[in-house]
Parts: structure tokens; sequence; C-alpha cells
């Protein structure tokens, strides 16, 4: 068998260089070459196949793409359209469907994981939203099916609050309405890690002192947690739902239902940070062994 060769491209801030050198390494190991820093932003394609950086993509034995930024238009057509050749870590289903809530959530109710209470309609019907607010007889959170790091949303506690935002929307060029029903929860959240089928570990985020969002980038705090068999098969059942190989899973606890719910599912989590590490965040090891194996094992040649 020739050498394999995978292309890659990670996230380098908050350890991550240091998590993709590991990869590289421990990959190596098992003699497969990786070429780094393959952003699909600054590819071109023609007849002669899809080209970063002088790579041939389409020719590579697999890409792992791992970049939390926000993708561009152009890099998940790219994304879409290798994914035909080369199998890709994330695959682009997988990718497509945790990166929309609404199309998240369809899928988590579809394979009987417990979500959200979620209502979406067309941008003009506003007073479906107003019913739905009303049967629902609870806070309501506005969401860009898109968003992440907590942004853009808006928790509204009436009909007052809703007629507040709709003239901004109604600026900005949406195509839909999407809410959800404001879990009534303790403020805090579990995050399980989950690579190739595996749990790989779990930790607890816990929303700012007058906050509702547990996001760090909103405030939000990270503390070691444990995990029960409940919320890792949860986790597992999540992930497969999306078609993710590596996913982090976003549960909180409803207190009315009294059951955990899925919140939503993230397809690049970060690592570990250098300060969570020292915090007792200690999986990044196993985690990067785990994608390791995964990679071997989706470059093998099947017999
Ligand atoms: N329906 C909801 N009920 C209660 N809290 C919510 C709800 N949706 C989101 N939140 C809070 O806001 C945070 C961000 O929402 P999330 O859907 O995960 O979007 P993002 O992709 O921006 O992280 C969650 O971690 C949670 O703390
Ligand atoms: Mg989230």
């Amino acid at each position: 068998m020739s050498r394999r060769k995978i292309g890659m491209w990670m996230y380098q801030n908050g350890g991550g260089d240091v998590i993709e050198n590991k990869l590289i390494q421990g990959l190596k190991e098992r003699e497969i070459e990786t070429i780094s820093g393959l952003n699909l932003r600054s590819a071109d394609a023609h007849n002669g196949g899809i080209f970063c950086n002088g790579i041939a993509m389409d020719s590579l034995d697999l890409y792992f793409t791992y970049n939390a930024g926000e993708q561009t238009l152009y890099q998940t057509y790219l994304y879409e359209i290798l994914d035909r050749y080369i199998p890709i870590i994330n695959s682009f289903k997988g990718f497509a469907l945790s990166e929309d809530k609404m199309k998240t959530n369809m899928a988590l109710k579809a394979a009987a994981v417990s979500t959200t209470d979620f209502y979406l309609c067309h941008r003009d019907d506003v007073e479906n939203i107003k019913a739905t607010m009303s049967d629902w007889n609870a806070k309501i959170v506005y969401k860009p099916v898109d968003g992440w790091g907590g942004m853009g949303m808006a928790l509204l506690e009436n009909e007052d609050d809703l007629n507040m935002i709709l003239p901004f929307l109604n600026q900005i060029d949406i195509r839909f309405l999407y809410v959800e029903k404001f879990m009534n929860y303790d403020g805090t959240d579990y995050r399980v890690d989950v690579v190739d089928g595996e749990v790989l570990g779990c930790y607890g985020r816990r929303a700012k002192k007058g906050g509702w969002r547990t996001n760090v980038t909103s405030g939000g705090s990270v503390f070691l947690r444990e995990l029960d068999d409940d919320l890792a098969d949860i986790a597992l059942r999540a992930t497969k739902s999306v078609d993710l190989d590596i996913a982090g899973v976003d549960i909180i606890y409803d207190q009315d239902r009294e059951e955990y719910v899925v919140l939503e599912v993230n397809g690049i989590p970060a690592f570990a940070t250098p300060e969570q590490e020292a915090l007792g965040l200690n999986f990044n090891d196993r985690k990067i062994e785990k994608i390791i194996e995964l990679i071997d094992r989706k470059t093998s040649i099947q017999s």
C-alpha cells in the first residue's frame, strides 16, 4: 500500500496548534502523512481537480477539517463537493445538519432524542409565533438557526418584546422565524464529547450571574462535571442522529419535564484549552488517540 496522505485544517488558538502537532505525530507513527493548513478558502478547482496550496485535495486519502471559525459559503460549497470524492471528518452531511439548529432538532426528534420545543414559520407569519407563545405559556428564545457562541439570540418574555425586535428582524434578510420555548433549567449545562461512537469525557458550563446562556463567549464558565449512563446514552444517540464522527453534545436538565434535553450538537467541539486542562479537564490525549484511530481506520484499504 502506498503511503497514506491526509489533509488537515485545524484551529490554532487556545492550544489548537499543540493538539494539531500531537495528531500529526500520532498519525506519522501509523505511517500516515499529514499536510496541514489546508483551508478551502484558498482553494480553487478546475478540470484537474480541487487544489489548495498546490495540493490536489480530491486525491488525498482523507480531509480532517476542524476549525471553529464561521465558514464562508465558498468554503462550505467546496466542502460539499470534496465530500463526494474523499472521506471527510466530519462528513459534509453531518456538518450541514449540526450547523443548523432547526435541522438538528428535526433529526433529534426523528431519533427519539428529547430536544427543546421549537417552532418555525415564514417570516411574514408573525401571528403564528404569537399563537405559539401563548400556547407554550412561556418565554421564548429567538435564534438564528446557524448562530454560535450564544450570539444573535434574544430572550422574549412577552408579545411586546417580540414586537420590539420585529422591525430589526425585518431589516436583516431572514427567510423564516425560528423560536424555541425557554427551558426551565438551572443555568448549567453538560458538554459531552463523543468520537467515533464513544463518549470520551464531559464537563459543565455555568451561565454568568444574571445571564441565561452558558456559552463561554457569553460569559459562562467551565467546571468539572460527572457523566452518568443516561447522559452518555443521550449523547451517543444525538451524535448518531446527525451523522457526526466527532461531536460535542450540549445537554440541559429541563426541570418542568424532569428530563435531559439536547440543546444542540456541535461538530467542531474545541479541545480543552491549557487553562481548562489545569482545571482538571484531562481527556484531550484520549480524544487525540481516538481521532487518530478513526483516521487510520477510514484510510485503510478495505479488503
Ligand atoms: N430553548 C432554550 N431554553 C433555555 N436556554 C437556552 C435555550 N436555547 C439556548 N439556551 C441557552 O443559550 C445557550 C446557547 O444556545 P445554543 O442553542 O446552544 O446556541 P449556540 O450555537 O449559540 O451555542 C445555551 O447553551 C443555553 O445556555
Ligand atoms: Mg451551544
